[in-house]
């Protein structure tokens, strides 16, 4: 196996069909966007919950903006938006672009591996705020050094406020096993005890997310049927 950053960066090259996100993705999102609905008012409480004093985002991995809420993003004056995708603006302007514009709110696109673009602008702006979209639990699939990357986040996040919604675990489900979960709170990191006590069985892929938010981070876990068949706990928190 080829190792090293030029490996790394060639498989992460930006796209509109990525394992990660691309067309399939935005297909799937408007498909099942009933499913999704009860997430996405999860994920649109956890941001009315979080209240970084900044007027510049830099939002990894947004795509479309699938389960961003407008007045989240109204919030800001400025957003920088780095995704891999490169049919990612079509959709995001469809779905977010008139309003932004109309507020007079500024968005760029970065189509870059968020690894190797955004220390640099967080070196340029030192009062930017960072939120990850679904994303850091993804990285494995664009990466084979993502559980080195991850751990390098503390560093370049240190001092500044961020927060991040992604997949912790997930599993494949039959129709017969779905069930209504409902979201909870947690200081302790989901680990396979706490899926057993959870009364869950069964195979579960580790998105490799258990040490992205730092201890003492009170951690929200939401379920997400992402489609009839596929079940993932989604993990979130907000540093600052
Ligand atoms: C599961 S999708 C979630 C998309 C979006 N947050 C949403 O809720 O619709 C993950 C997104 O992250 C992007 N992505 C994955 N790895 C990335 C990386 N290393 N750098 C930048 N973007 C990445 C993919 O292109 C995709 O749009």
């Amino acid at each position: 196996m080829t190792s090293g950053h030029e490996y790394d960066a060639h498989r992460a090259a930006p796209s509109s069909l990525r394992r990660s996100g691309g067309l399939q993705w935005h297909f799937r999102a408007l498909k099942h966007r009933r499913l999704h609905d009860p997430f996405r008012s999860a994920i649109a409480a956890f941001l009315q919950g979080w209240h970084p004093r900044a007027s510049h985002l830099i939002i990894v991995g947004p795509s479309a903006g699938w389960f961003l809420p407008g007045p989240f993003l109204h919030l800001f004056s400025r957003l920088t938006l780095i995704d891999l995708d490169t049919s990612a603006p079509f959709f995001f302007a469809l779905r977010h672009g008139r309003e932004l514009e109309r507020r007079g709110i500024k968005f760029e696109w970065r189509h870059a591996d968020f690894v190797s673009c955004l220390p640099q602008l967080l070196h340029d702006d030192r009062e930017a705020v960072v939120l990850f979209c679904n994303v850091l639990g993804q990285l494995g699939l664009e990466r084979d050094d993502y559980e080195a990357r991850l751990a390098q986040l503390p560093m370049w996040l240190a001092d500044r406020a961020w927060a991040s919604f992604h997949d912790r675990y997930s599993a494949r489900v039959s129709k017969d096993e779905r069930v209504d979960i409902s979201s909870f709170t947690s200081h302790e990191p989901m680990d396979g005890g706490m899926l057993q006590r959870l009364g869950f069985s069964g195979e579960w892929t580790d998105h490799g997310t258990g040490d992205v938010l730092p201890v003492g981070v009170l951690r929200h876990y939401f379920p997400w049927y992402i489609t009839p068949h596929r079940f993932h706990w989604i993990e979130a928190g907000a540093v600052i």
